[in-house]
């Protein structure tokens, strides 16, 4: 099954952001550019998610959407035989993707002016949808011990002034990949509790977990939360189905609940057919092997990826416990970010994340979306180690 990771294939001009975005957001050439920053991969689906849509397109007729059951059920089944997590269909609010998620959270419990707190370096979005929606990010700087961050409270207490409503929390994180214990969960929990913050739980990487790591659900660690948590989860990234736009709200308080049922409803709120489709085959047993064999890819990927970069000196990939995203620290090489930059985008032709979109802590990093064929990795790599060879 790991072969289905690594057919060579070509997604420039299929209106992927990823790709056909390459010169206008990087100025990185789309002849022989790679792409390595936006969270999406670039080996296809599970082939009993595509069976799924294979189906529906033979069927031929896209008209309205029936009955929410089996997606709901497929859920559930995927929370509890994956993540131990014994959740109620009822709690499931589905929306357009995370991004959609988070914004929706944003919009109906904290007012224009709100602030909202985050623990950077943290998902870039985070901050753009609380500044577009007119509220101020507070964002708390994880405390690094050098390869781990932790949390760090006492600088989260020292950073608060009492008008914040909500704490956007990703878990896994995105970008360094930790996961958080079920303690580090709770003190999370406490810290909310203490300041009367709503909890977003942004679960949204939950799915790549590492050999060794453990993840454990928000409401699993801390089920005391649960009248202050809406925890976010999708397929998107698991099964690389994000163009498809389909995400949960799963908040298992009814107060909660309510007020966003109310909102989806004033809004006649509903997501595409297909995506519920999709979503539906892929929480099954057969996506969940698919899943296992792509981890054991990312996994590789990851090695070949650090020892080629970390042997170039000063350059530090850090080790993931989740995501595929390689974080990588270039501070040791002395150069400014823009200098590094340029380097990376001009002379090795790569797009990565850059490191201070993520705020806080990100100044000296570049993020890499590792999740494609073995030889883009590869070509990666050999790209980087040309590109800082005079630091040989
Ligand atoms: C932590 C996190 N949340 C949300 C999203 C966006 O998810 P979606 O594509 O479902 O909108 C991403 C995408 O990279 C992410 O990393």
């Amino acid at each position: 099954m790991r072969d289905l990771f690594n057919q060579p294939n070509d997604r420039r001009g299929t209106n992927s952001s990823k790709w056909d975005m390459l010169e206008s957001k990087f100025d990185v050439p789309l002849e022989d550019g790679l792409s390595m920053w936006t969270a999406d991969s670039d080996y296809p689906t599970a082939p009993c998610v595509l069976a799924a849509l294979q189906k529906a397109v033979n069927h031929g007729v896209f008209g309205y959407w029936a009955d929410n059951t089996d997606y709901h059920n497929a859920i559930q089944w995927w929370m509890t035989n994956r993540h131990g997590w014994d959740i109620d269909t009822d709690w499931i609010l589905t929306t357009q993707g995370l991004g959609n998620a988070i914004a929706f959270c944003i919009d109906v419990w904290t007012d224009p002016g709100d602030r909202i707190v985050t623990f950077n370096p943290v998902y870039h979005e985070f901050e753009f949808k609380i500044r577009r929606a007119g509220r101020a990010p507070v964002q708390v700087s994880l405390a690094r011990d050098g390869d781990t961050y932790n949390l760090d409270f006492e600088a989260a207490e020292a950073a608060l002034d009492g008008t914040e409503k909500m704490l956007i929390f990703c878990s896994p994180q995105n970008p360094s990949g930790r996961i958080w214990s079920s303690d580090e969960l709770r003190q999370v929990a406490e810290f909310a509790k203490r300041h009367d913050l709503i909890i977003v739980a942004d679960e949204i990487h939950h799915d790549f977990i590492y050999p060794g790591f453990t993840f454990t659900p928000f409401d699993v660690a801390a089920p005391d939360a649960r009248d202050r948590l809406v925890v976010l989860t999708a397929s998107s990234k698991t099964f690389n189905i994000a163009g498809l736009k389909t995400g949960n709200m799963i908040i298992p308080d009814d107060r909660l609940r309510a007020a966003m049922t109310q909102r989806l409803r004033s809004l006649d709120y509903a997501p595409n057919r297909l995506g519920l489709e999709m979503v539906t085959a892929a929480y099954t047993p057969e996506g969940a092997a698919w899943v296992d064999a792509q981890i054991a890819h990312l996994a590789d990927l990851k090695s070949t990826f650090d020892d080629g970069v970390n042997a170039i000196p000063g350059v530090r990939s850090l080790p993931l416990h989740s995501t595929y995203l390689a974080w990588v620290d270039f501070s040791g090489t002395g150069m400014s970010f823009d200098e590094i930059s340029r380097r990376v985008r001009q002379d090795a032709r790569i797009a990565p994340s850059p490191g201070p979109e993520f705020g806080p802590g990100g100044e000296s990093f570049l993020r890499f979306n590792l999740a494609t064929q073995r030889y883009r990795v590869e070509d990666a790599v050999a790209r980087l180690q040309t590109a800082f060879a005079d630091l040989q």
